[in-house]
């Protein structure tokens, strides 16, 4: 990716605009600091012993207020496999938030003892309040119901190295489309790279938020349609990202109990799916992909998990400002 003139006469870049940035959203990030993510996650999985120092003293914080195994663990190994440290909780219950102490205060002390944070939290919002409260770059590892930037990166790579593209795509998205915050960092993001149909497949309980049906009305090439039956669509889809229903954001049990196992794919609706469709979901599962389509070559979401490592790593060599030994940010590597 060469720079545009317009980036190159104004002294500004993708690379030395991302320093010390926080990513609360994706709309943090230019789409050409997106490609560049992409573009350094494939160098660091070509390189890896290569670039095993570039964050030589680093220190990130992973403050998780809610359970995590594949996000929180990536954030700790991207940082640990480019040289730096980590420090950390992986639950509230075991920091003084359960003494009362506020996040901001959180954020505040810790903000001392580290150069960069991702933060997950149950509460839509936090991770903005966190960004304003402290001066190094706040990584959102999920917020509530709302956004899981991160996520997105991990999809997106996942998406390029299936099709070698992120547009130009019919992508079905089915399951809890309300609570599923990777649902909503996806399409918002996608919608920015433009031509993609999205189906929506979902009961009318779980629908999509208007806020992100709103930016998908706001893109002239991108369409979408809402339904509730995945068989009859699935045959149209080049991409089907399959979620949980979110149990931990219903209010009540009965409507979860009811909506759990709207959707399970499984091979037989395998066999009604185009021959190269991708099968992506964020992971956990808990019945919604049943276990038979694992070793179909069509299900990437174990695939997910290594490039959410990869894009991490990118994102935080990237937001620290330390240089990938060998890699050309203009574009010729
Ligand atoms: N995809 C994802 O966010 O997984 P975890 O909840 O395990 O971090």
């Amino acid at each position: 990716m060469s720079l545009s003139a317009a980036q190159a006469s104004s002294n500004s870049s993708p690379s030395k605009d991302f320093i010390g940035k926080s990513v609360v959203t994706l709309d943090d990030l230019t789409t050409e600091q997106i490609e560049l993510l992409l573009r350094k996650a494939q160098y660091i999985d070509a390189n890896r012993k290569l670039v095993s120092h570039t964050c030589d003293g680093r220190i990130i914080a992973t403050l998780f207020y809610e359970p995590s195994t594949r996000t929180r663990l990536s954030f700790e190994t991207a940082m640990l496999r480019l040289g730096g440290q980590v420090i950390g909780f992986a639950g509230a219950q075991l920091a003084s938030v359960s003494k009362g102490e506020s996040i901001a205060d959180t954020l505040k002390t810790v903000e001392n003892f580290v150069d960069v944070m991702a933060i997950r939290h149950p509460k839509e919002g936090a991770a903005l309040v966190a960004s304003h409260a402290v001066n190094i770059p706040v990584i959102n590892a999920g917020d509530g119901g709302h956004m899981h930037p991160t996520q997105t990166l991990a999809d997106l790579c996942t998406l390029q190295s299936r099709f070698g593209r992120i547009n130009n795509l019919t992508v079905g998205l089915c399951g809890d489309l309300t609570f599923g915050r990777t649902v909503h960092s996806l399409i918002e993001t996608l919608c920015r790279f433009g031509n993609v149909n999205f189906v929506l497949i979902s009961p009318d309980e779980l629908k999509t938020p208007q806020y992100v049906i709103d930016r998908i009305n706001a893109t002239d090439n991108c369409t979408y349609v809402e339904v509730k039956d995945l068989v009859s669509v699935i045959g149209d889809l080049d991409v089907l990202y399959m979620t949980r229903v979110q149990q931990e954001r219903f209010f009540n049990e009965d409507d979860y109990l009811r909506l759990r196992d709207t959707y399970i794919l499984d091979e037989d609706k395998m066999r009604l799916a185009k021959k190269d469709m991708a099968v992506l979901h964020p992971l956990p599962r808990v019945n919604e992909i049943s276990v038979d389509v694992d070793n179909d070559p069509r299900a990437a979401y174990f695939e997910q998990v290594k490039n959410g490592m990869l894009m991490r790593m990118a994102l935080e060599c990237s937001v620290l400002g330390d240089e990938l030994p060998g890699f050309d940010p203009d574009g010729i590597d």
